[in-house]
């Protein structure tokens, strides 16, 4: 699968999203190395703060399921610029993807940005700060 099609099942999967209260549906599509795809959508709920963002579906989606090497994202949104995945989402994808790992950022005008996880999360905290003294 190349960025174009990933770029497209993350705007395809925004369909799915359950946003009775924000309106802003949110898709993303996670690749694993082995050619695997993972799906996810924004899920929210009538207490707010509980609402689970699609970068976080997917990859938990793929956790889930025992995958561990993963080879590019893209998410989408409904935005001016390319969509930009919420500080707790990059925390999260940093626990999983190598530094260098490829995310792909769109909108529904035809924009898009690649970022790594290094760009999208510098000097983030990992689990080498935990364990290593
Ligand atoms: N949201 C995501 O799903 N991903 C992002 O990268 C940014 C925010 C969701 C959370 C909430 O359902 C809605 O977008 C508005 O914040």
């Amino acid at each position: 699968m190349n960025k174009t099609e990933l770029l497209q099942e993350a705007i395809q999967i925004r369909e799915r999203a359950y946003v009775p209260y924000s309106n802003f549906p949110v898709g993303a599509a996670l690749l694993t190395k082995s050619g695997k795809l993972y799906t996810g959508v924004n899920i929210e709920n009538a207490a707010y703060p509980v609402t689970c963002c699609a970068e976080r579906v997917a990859i938990f989606k793929a956790i889930s399921q025992g995958e561990t090497d993963f080879s590019e994202m893209a998410v989408a949104a409904d935005t001016k610029r390319v969509a930009s995945p919420c500080g707790a989402c990059r925390q999260v994808m940093s626990e999983f993807f190598a530094q260098d790992m490829k995310i792909h950022l769109t909108n529904l005008n035809g924009d898009s940005k690649t970022v790594t996880m290094e760009e999208l999360l510098p000097f983030s905290f990992t689990q080498h700060d935990l364990f290593e003294k």
